[in-house]
């Protein structure tokens, strides 16, 4: 049976950011209880599309109640067991217990021939959240445009050895949780670059980088080589001082992370999308460090939007610290 309560997973550290999100977006919801990544609220129109409005959260939905065993997982779902996609995630990601416990679980629905795990649009999504030690919290949601198509928002990326910095996974989420999948070839201007991460991202997927940053980018991705001869472009220069020759005429995406106030950010962002007219989209991390960048999220995606894309989402992607990530396609 459906309950009046709602959901949502987040990233353990920016919980009560995602706390404060649900209820200005939702003045109707009450906060019911918390543990470390997951939050419910009472809400008298819950329902599996709850969420959908949501930044801060990796999945959101409608709360089911909680098993402790398959037989009383099974019992709490509503809909025909083997049309739904089970996602069975550790609710803590870097908790190894529940890594394994969530492993064990996936295998004894498996065994029960409930294996898909991939949503259509508009299809049910049984959400397992689980921690070891406690009995599992199960949800649904609606599978939708926002939402990740695998368990938990966790696609697992894993960073090379070789990058400099976590934001190879920044990055490599941002495409997985987006859909775009840039063709090799494909030019991406980069501001925010130093040391380096994204661009290696870039560079292993074919796609040559034409990037700025007043400090060093690692020299093992300054002289990296990809597929197909990709190779980058470094300015060791703010944004700011970009100039139209040195930006490619046919660059495709646009990739920034600056840790600059997002208005601030956002200007520099503006004036080389402006002298990108080949552009597909771009991808944005936004640093949330400062409180006062948290309430208006919607502003730094309206700012966005008036660049001249049409498509705007945003959401806080599993590698993410104080920070977002905007995905705009043209
Ligand atoms: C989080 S780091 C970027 C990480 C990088 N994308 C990677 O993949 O390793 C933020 C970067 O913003 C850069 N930054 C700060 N102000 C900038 C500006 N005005 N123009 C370009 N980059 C700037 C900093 O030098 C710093 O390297």
């Amino acid at each position: 049976m459906a309950l009046p309560f709602v959901f949502v997973v987040t990233n353990v550290a920016t919980a009560p950011h995602a706390k404060s999100e649900v209820l200005r977006a939702h003045p109707e919801a009450r906060f019911a209880f918390s543990r470390p990544g997951l939050l419910t609220f009472k809400h008298p129109a819950a329902s599996p599309t709850f969420g959908d409005d949501l930044v801060l959260t990796r999945v959101a939905g409608q709360s089911l109640g909680q098993a402790s065993d398959v037989d009383s997982l099974l019992a709490l779902v509503p809909e025909p067991h083997a049309q739904v996609a089970w996602h069975v995630f550790p609710r803590d990601p870097e908790h190894a217990g529940s890594i394994v416990h969530a492993t064990t679980l996936r295998e004894s629905l498996a065994s029960r021939g409930l294996e898909k795990t991939a949503p259509a649009i508009g299809e049910t999504v049984i959400d397992v959240a689980v921690a070891e030690g406690e009995p599992s919290f199960v949800g649904h949601h609606v599978h939708g445009p926002g939402r990740w198509s695998v368990a938990g928002g966790l696609p697992g990326v894993v960073v090379p050895e070789l990058s400099p910095s976590r934001a190879f996974a920044k990055l490599e989420e941002a495409l997985l949780w987006s859909g775009l999948s840039p063709r090799p070839g494909s030019v991406v201007v980069e501001l925010g670059a130093a040391p380096g991460g994204a661009t290696l991202a870039c560079l292993l997927r074919g796609l040559p980088v034409v990037a700025f940053d007043p400090g060093a980018l690692d020299p093992r991705v300054r002289d990296f080589v990809g597929p197909n001869g990709a190779r980058v472009i470094f300015h060791e220069r703010p944004a700011g001082t970009a100039k139209k020759d040195e930006l490619p005429a046919d660059a495709r995406f646009l990739v920034s992370d600056m840790n600059l106030a997002p208005p601030v950010a956002l200007r520099y962002v503006a004036r080389v999308r402006a002298m990108l007219p080949k552009l597909e989209a771009a991808i944005l991390t936004i640093k949330l460090n400062d409180e006062k960048m948290i309430e208006p999220l919607s502003r730094w995606i309206e700012l966005v939007r008036a660049m001249r894309f049409s498509d705007v989402r945003a959401t806080q992607l599993p590698s993410h610290r104080q920070e977002m990530v905007i995905v705009a396609r043209v």
